[in-house]
């Protein structure tokens, strides 16, 4: 191979792997929340879904849960819809944070997250006209990402977006961090680089370790609509505990954070994933959603 070749091929690696600027839990993140959720679908819950997923989904609602992020700058009303920012305060509150930048009302991902909720009861309905098949991939991606702290935190920083730092020996900003970095560390030291090792690592966990969280997980203090709200109020804590904490402009991360943190990563995951199934099962089968407790507690 000529040396010609051989850059050419290291400046391809260098601009797939540069740092993508997406807000979210990445594809791989959004993936695992959906994945884990369908285990908990009760039998009406997967056939509602998949009703209504489309072709492309080859039957498989993970494959779509990042379909929110591809859409973002085509439907660009949508894009507030991924995250809440707080005045720099380390709580959320509603009627001060959930509204775009041009102050509309409710257009957050706690917004979002009820609306589409309630635009999915209408399933069956067959008068009624907004696109459930896109309803249900929003609901299903604004789940993970109300849960990925960052989403939810402070209007300066954009989310840690504007503060750079080195994961490692790589240039990224704090968000990225939390978005992919730190589940692609995760995999690749603990789980052989596969995802689906790492995906049953999580439910194994939730099955054992964390299955007496599962009441609280479930269940909140203002269940008006759902309980997106104290999803919201739970990522700004994290954001402050964890995610910013000791990190300013500049710093360089590594084994101190990552070991202090991704325990945080998989936990959120697993709530997210969990709590997208209770949404849907109470949207699809009312009748299961007293029985969430057993759909858990089955074994592998
Ligand atoms: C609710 O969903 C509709 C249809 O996608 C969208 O036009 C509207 O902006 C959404 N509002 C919120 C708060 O999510
Ligand atoms: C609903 O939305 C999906 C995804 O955007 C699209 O593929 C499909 O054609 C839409 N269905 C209708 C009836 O417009
Ligand atoms: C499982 O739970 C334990 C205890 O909370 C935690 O230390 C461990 O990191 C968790 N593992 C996974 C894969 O989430
Ligand atoms: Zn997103």
């Amino acid at each position: 191979m000529s040396f010609l070749f051989l850059l050419q091929i290291l400046v391809l690696c260098l601009i797939f792997s540069a740092p993508s600027t997406t807000d979210a839990w990445g594809k791989e993140g959004h993936f695992m929340v959906c994945k884990i959720a369908e285990k908990y679908f009760s039998e009406k819950t997967k056939e509602a879904v998949q009703d209504l997923l489309p072709e492309i989904a080859n039957g498989d609602l993970a494959s779509v849960c990042s379909w929110p992020d591809e859409v973002r700058f085509r439907y660009r009303w949508s894009s507030p819809l991924h995250y809440i920012n707080t005045p720099g305060v380390c709580n959320y509150l509603y009627s001060r944070d959930c509204h775009n930048p041009k102050g509309q009302q409710g257009m957050c991902v706690v917004g979002a997250i009820n609306n589409y909720t309630n635009q999915l009861y209408n399933y069956g309905d067959s008068k009624y006209t907004y696109n459930l098949t896109e309803s249900l991939m929003f609901l299903s991606h604004f789940v993970g990402d109300v849960h990925q702290p960052l989403h939810v935190g402070f209007e300066a920083d954009e989310g840690g977006n504007t503060i750079i730092v080195h994961w490692y020996r790589r240039k990224t900003n704090l968000h990225h961090v939390w978005d992919v970095s730190m589940i692609e560390t995760a995999m690749k030291d603990f789980y052989d680089n596969d995802l689906n090792t790492m995906i049953d690592a999580i439910k194994l966990n939730i099955t054992e370790d964390w299955s007496d969280e599962l009441n609280k997980w479930e269940n909140c203090q203002n269940k008006r609509a759902t309980c997106a709200n104290d999803y919201a109020s739970e990522s700004i804590k994290l954001s402050c505990s964890y995610a910013y904490k000791d990190v300013e402009q500049d710093s360089t991360l590594q084994d101190d954070y990552f070991y202090s943190r991704y325990p945080v990563v998989e936990k959120q995951i697993a709530k997210a994933g969990v709590r997208l199934a209770i949404i849907l099962n109470h949207i699809f089968d009312a009748g299961t959603s007293y029985k969430m407790s057993s759909l858990f507690l089955q074994k592998e």
